[in-house]
């Protein structure tokens, strides 16, 4: 029989001693795959077909606090200070996420999550809310967690919530076990202050197809798909290596034929998945242009139509002079 989230939160709590405080913040950032997840062995734990690799940006994330209610008889949830409705998807999510612990503390609990960063601005904000929110629920019950811990615990809340309880470069490890045990997180120890993250907002509407359902799409239908694990493979080694020795034109170009490749399987699906719009197009070839032109710039793109460019301090300005509205982000600020 195959095991339930709470299974695993069973294993990793059992041996846990709570000691409740009446509330806790905590923070996570937004993380941006270099080397993407794209495809799961399994679904309802969120275990991965590939290992990936992140950077975290920095001070752009979650924050999310946590207040015990005593006596209430329901999770109460506030996105940047609206109350959410409980017929909600989020809503519903995050009082899953809630219900892993419960078994160790019952009591309902208010959860308050500000993104720091602005609606539409093509930065996935799964990731931090849900590394957040595990920190701050780790926090409130004053568990004694490793990090590794909280990763599979954020995994559980959105796979790539795994990586942004880290700062800097962070590699998930896929892991075998069935029980998800060895599929989380870890951070890299390079530091590389020069490196920057231009995100280019292009359009702010919803998309029809959340990456979960494109993910389980393209993995269902793409032959293509069956090209993915070896691509992520060689795609992390050279991301690893590039990283070591700080070169922006590897690190670029892996990221950037990395995402394209992803991008390719969702092609390749039925109903086929193009998550791009005109703009996304426009400014992709303004980057081959710059770089053509003798500028480090590549980019890289998720399951949306914004486009994230990666480059070194170096490029910034004549970056800023060719891209004018987009926000530089400097992660190991
Ligand atoms: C394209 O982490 O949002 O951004 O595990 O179903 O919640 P779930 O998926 P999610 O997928 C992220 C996909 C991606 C690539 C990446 O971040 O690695």
């Amino acid at each position: 029989m195959s095991l339930t989230r709470s299974d695993v939160a069973a294993k990793i709590l059992a041996d846990c001693v709570a000691e409740p405080v009446d509330t806790f913040e905590a923070f996570a950032p937004v993380n941006i795959a270099l080397c993407k997840y794209w495809g799961k062995r399994n679904a309802l734990l969120n275990l991965p077909v590939n290992d990936s690799l992140s950077v975290s940006l920095a001070k752009k994330g979650s924050t999310t606090r946590v207040h015990r209610i005593p006596g209430a008889q329901e999770d109460e949830v506030f996105l940047n200070g609206q109350p959410v409705d409980k017929d909600t998807g989020f809503y519903k999510k995050v009082v899953a996420h809630i219900d892993l612990f419960r078994p160790l503390v019952a009591g309902c609990l208010r959860v308050d999550t500000v993104n720091g960063v602005a609606t539409g601005a093509g930065l996935a904000s799964s990731a931090s809310g849900f590394a957040a929110l595990t920190r701050a629920l780790v926090g409130v019950y004053s568990l004694n967690l490793s990090n590794e811990q909280v990763s599979i615990l954020a995994r559980m809340g959105s796979g790539s919530a795994s990586r942004s309880v880290y700062e800097g470069f962070v590699r998930w490890h896929k892991g075998v076990r069935a029980d998800g045990m060895d599929s989380f997180a870890r951070p890299l120890p390079e530091i590389w202050p020069d490196f920057r993250i231009g995100v280019l907002t292009l359009t702010s509407d919803a998309k029809k197809t959340g990456s979960r359902e494109g993910m389980q799409r393209t993995v269902d239908s793409a032959i293509l798909y069956n090209s993915w694990p070896e691509q992520a493979e060689r795609d992390i080694a050279r991301l690893e290596h590039a990283i070591a020795v700080r070169d922006i034109t590897l690190l670029g170009s892996t990221a950037e034929q990395n995402a394209m490749a992803m991008h390719a399987t969702m092609l390749a699906s039925w109903p086929p998945l193009l998550y791009w719009q005109a703009e996304s197009v426009t400014a992709l070839q303004k980057v081959w242009q710059l770089r053509d032109d003798g500028l480090q710039v590549y980019a890289t793109m998720d399951a949306g139509p914004n486009v994230k460019l990666l480059f070194e301090a170096s490029a910034e300005s004549d970056m800023r002079s060719a891209f004018t509205d987009m926000d530089v982000i400097v992660p190991f600020g």
